[in-house]
């Protein structure tokens, strides 16, 4: 008990970050056999470059945001919708038997103002996880994080530090996708793909002039709700060892986290362990998760962790400090744009469990395609509205064979499962088991997975926009 109580998420300063001690082992097997917790959609207001900005947050009972649970409990959770909207929400990492995964119409409806629904099944997947709306609420910060931790690995890190990174639009989400998609022509002028079908349709605008990689102009970047004007701060121990739990809840931004003067190792992505890769700039596309070990110097210090936007100067993050490190103010834009999200990481991640192959594979190729013009992004030359379900049984190994022939990087995510990366353009290896993976332009990465979870389950693109717009399929189990 001693080390269960020692290691702890070290408790923010701002009212609206996540922040909790972890649940006990006792205290949560307890939980389990009585009612659900209950988990609000709820509005709240937050302060963003001096401005009020009415935003949504996941608030379970005691007024704090996300979730903390154990594996190998249940996920019991009474989801109750206090908006003024239908809303729902997809947890994102888990893998919940079909009905409960949170997807609009997948096949769960949307929840009425007012509404609640129980959720219950075995928590399978330990990991640094979240939550958040499948629609454009998402960009309206109805997301939160969802930690899952291993009781195997109580006791390793003395501290855990959980922030989610997100970009910020004082418009409405609609308004911003009005003007995505009124850029450079209408969306009516595109037919979503009709001329391409089948598995070798090339998608549309490869090969067109070089866009911008950042299509929205946001107000903000956040971790967890705070600019790099007012960061988080969290004191560390001195000589201490650190677990981050970073997770890119943006709708539209990738990012390089910057561990700055600390030496990091990376631990595990999307929730699964990987042998760990030292470094001090990890990629992490829309959706995905890292978690980085770092180890605190002996003496006093303050060390700025930043979430550097891909291919711009803007920038977020938080502080590390000991209780006698003085906090300097960190530059929050200026400075060098940092380089487009790359494939090199990837590369390097091995996973550090593999378990077993089921043998019969089944591969089905995926070409991501897209247009500026007009915005419609599409799977194998088709929007969601024309979908060709990706079709598997139970049982098989599946590949999924991914090659984007766009301008533009896509964090492609799989739901109801966790796949391994086995391709890294033309190259075969061990990768890390994700649920997310980023395709750069013109790149190919294939996956594989175990159809061990009967259902129709989203295949799509975590750009929000590229989603809205086409970029979503189905794995259909036949
Ligand atoms: Cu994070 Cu389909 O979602
Ligand atoms: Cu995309």
């Amino acid at each position: 008990m001693n080390m269960i109580t020692r290691r702890q998420f070290l408790a923010s300063s701002a009212a609206c970050g996540f922040a909790s001690a972890v649940p006990s082992l006792i205290a949560s097997g307890a939980a389990q056999a009585a009612t659900p917790t209950l988990l609000r959609a709820e509005s709240r207001v937050i302060e963003v470059a001096g401005r009020a900005a009415k935003v949504y947050g996941l608030v379970r009972e005691g007024g704090q945001q996300g979730l903390a649970l154990w594996a190998g409990d249940a996920f019991r959770v009474r989801l109750e919708n206090a908006l003024d909207a239908p809303t729902l929400v997809h947890w994102h990492g888990l893998t919940p038997p079909f009905g409960q995964d949170g997807v609009p119409d997948l096949p769960q409806p949307l929840l009425k103002p007012g509404e609640s629904f129980d959720y219950a099944f075995p928590l399978e997947t330990p990991g640094t996880h979240w939550m958040h709306a499948h629609t454009l609420q998402e960009q309206q910060l109805l997301a939160a994080p969802l930690i899952v931790s291993d009781p195997a690995e109580v006791g390793l890190d003395e501290q855990e530090v959980v922030v989610l990174l997100h970009d910020f639009s004082f418009k409405a989400p609609e308004e911003l996708l009005a003007g995505l998609a009124g850029s450079d022509g209408s969306m009516s002028g595109h037919g979503g793909g009709h001329g391409g079908h089948g598995s070798s349709a090339s998608g549309h605008g490869s090969g067109g002039a070089a866009m911008d990689i950042n299509d929205i102009e946001y107000d903000a970047y956040l971790a967890n709700d705070r600019t790099l004007d007012d960061p988080e701060v969290f004191r560390v121990d001195r000589g201490g060892s650190v677990r981050l739990r970073i997770i890119n809840g943006a709708t539209a931004t990738a990012f390089w986290i910057d561990t700055g003067g600390l030496d990091g190792e990376a631990i595990a992505v999307d929730g699964n362990p990987v042998v760990p890769v030292p470094g001090r700039r990890f990629p992490l596309g829309m959706g995905q998760r890292i978690d980085i070990r770092l180890r605190v110097p002996s003496e006093d210090g303050a060390w700025p962790v930043l979430a550097l936007r891909e291919g711009a100067v803007q920038r977020t993050g938080f502080i590390l400090a000991t209780a006698g490190g003085r906090v300097e103010r960190v530059m929050s834009a200026g400075g060098k744009a940092s380089t487009p999200l790359d494939l090199a990481f990837e590369e390097q991640l091995r996973a550090s469990h593999i378990p077993p192959e089921r043998p019969a594979i089944r591969t089905h190729p995926v070409v991501l395609g897209g247009t500026m013009e007009g915005y419609v992004w599409t799977i194998n030359g088709r929007t969601w509205d024309e979908r060709l379900p990706l079709q598997v049984s139970a049982g098989d190994r599946v590949e999924l064979a991914m090659r984007n022939d766009s301008m533009m990087g896509h964090p492609m995510h799989l739901h109801g499962h966790h796949f391994q990366v086995v391709e890294v353009n033309g190259r075969r290896f061990d990768g890390a088991r994700r649920d997310t993976v980023w395709l750069p332009p013109e790149s190919a990465v294939t996956v594989a997975f175990d159809a061990s979870n009967p259902g129709t389950w989203a295949f799509h693109c975590h750009h929000l926009y590229h989603m809205a717009t086409g970029m979503m399929t189905v794995v259909e189990y036949v």
